[in-house]
């Protein structure tokens, strides 16, 4: 839950190629068992039609990062998270913005995401950002269907 406006400090750009070691490090202490790799990542930004952006605090600590891909109208929010540092401040609803709009620029209608149906932080975070959900995927996670949303800017 945001507890202030700490995001104000945090400032949004373009993730590059030399933030993807700390990302990575990053999205396996998160995400665990269902990880992106290095290469995994470096593959994705290499893509034509995806875009990565990287929020980070006033001294430079990685506080969130988002990964989007655009094609044909729809959108896709391939990854999101807030490190430490980063999390409950309203940062992640920053990096959403910051997503959508590039997908806007891109010419997306509709912008759509899975989300593991036990992910409450991710749930609230797509619910209160208008996101609504349409469809699930049966045992999409280890353990867990995956919850379909898609949100109509
Ligand atoms: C989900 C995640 C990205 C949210 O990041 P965050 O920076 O803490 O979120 P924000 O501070 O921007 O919060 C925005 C909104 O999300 C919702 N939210 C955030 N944390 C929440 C929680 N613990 N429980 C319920 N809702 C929550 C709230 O609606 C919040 O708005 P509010 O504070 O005005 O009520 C973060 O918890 C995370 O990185 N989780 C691990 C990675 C992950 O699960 N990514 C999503 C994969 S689908």
């Amino acid at each position: 839950m945001s507890t202030g406006a700490p995001h104000e400090q945090a400032g949004i750009d373009e993730l590059r190629w030399w933030d993807l070691d700390e990302v990575a490090d990053h999205d396996a202490a998160i995400f665990g068992p269902t990880a992106w790799t290095l290469t995994y990542y470096w593959a994705v930004k290499a893509q034509a039609g995806t875009a990565m952006f990287a929020a980070r605090t006033p001294t430079s600590a990685l506080a969130g990062w988002i990964v989007m891909s655009a094609a044909g109208g729809e959108a896709d929010v391939m990854t999101i998270a807030t490190t430490e540092v980063g999390r409950g401040q309203g940062i992640a609803r920053e990096l959403l913005r910051a997503g959508i709009g590039w997908a806007l620029s891109r010419g997306a209608e509709a912008v759509h995401l899975e989300v593991d149906e036990h992910n409450e932080p991710a749930l609230g975070l797509y619910r209160s950002f208008g996101f609504s959900e349409w469809g699930r995927r049966p045992d999409y996670y280890p353990g867990a269907d995956a919850i379909l949303m898609r949100f109509h800017p």
